[in-house]
């Protein structure tokens, strides 16, 4: 799988020939400013939840590429209000086959509003499977025993987890959800974009080695192969 790297917590992850985005924030990004959005490849966008910081550009890139938009039910609606048509919703709990594998809904402990702010329904993460490898996807959340359940459903090869604090869970409970997970490969996301959630990047890095797993901080417009 070919892992290319948004900023804040859009990845675009080849899986099975198709490429999957998640959670597109690109346009608004003074990090990405160097990324063309226009540019940017998706048959199929994971939306996490409603809020702007992962939502900006998935109208326009859903509208350019025709890609599906897998959310939540509420999220769904919304998006086919705003002429986005192609979408498949889903909640939590739920999992579905798609073309390139399958996708699990799990739960995220976070809030869900959308940027005029209709409901969101409920935040999500996503366990993806597939015939090249596995892995989980956690949206915004804070730490929770529920993600435990992952542990124990599937392997996962890698997980993306956002370390930034203050919105979201922060390194430390990072460190016990990739406990939890059952998964010492982590790519982190969610941190440096705003002035609440800047990490120290080489700190972040040590504490996970001190407990034995792998930190990997992408560059923003890096892609790396797993
Ligand atoms: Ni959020
Ligand atoms: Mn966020």
């Amino acid at each position: 799988m070919k892992i290319t790297f948004y900023g804040h917590s859009c990845f675009g992850i080849e899986v099975k020939g198709k490429h999957l985005l998640f959670d597109p924030f690109i346009s608004p990004n003074p990090l990405a400013a160097h990324i063309d959005v226009n540019s940017v490849k998706a048959d199929f966008i994971l939306q996490s939840h409603g809020h702007m910081d992962h939502i900006a550009d998935t109208v326009a890139i859903a509208k350019r590429t025709g890609a599906t938009v897998i959310c939540a039910f509420e999220i769904h609606e919304w998006l086919n209000n705003q002429g986005v048509t192609t979408t498949h919703p889903m909640n939590t709990g739920g999992k579905w086959m798609f073309d390139f594998g399958k996708v699990k809904c799990v739960a995220a402990v976070h809030s869900s509003s959308l940027p005029d702010g209709s409901y969101g329904g409920n935040p999500m993460g996503f366990v993806i499977e597939s015939d090249e490898g596995n892995f989980y996807y956690a949206g915004d959340t804070a730490l929770t025993y529920d993600m435990k359940l992952i542990g124990e459903y599937r392997k996962v090869d890698f997980a993306l987890l956002p370390l930034g604090d203050n919105f979201t869970m922060g390194v430390d409970n990072a460190i016990i959800a990739s406990d939890f997970i059952k998964c010492n490969d982590i790519i982190g996301m969610h941190y440096d974009t705003f002035g609440y959630i800047k990490i120290d990047s080489s700190e972040a890095i040590q504490k996970f080695e001190r407990s034995g797993k792998k930190l990997t901080l992408m560059n923003i417009g890096e892609t790396i192969t797993k």
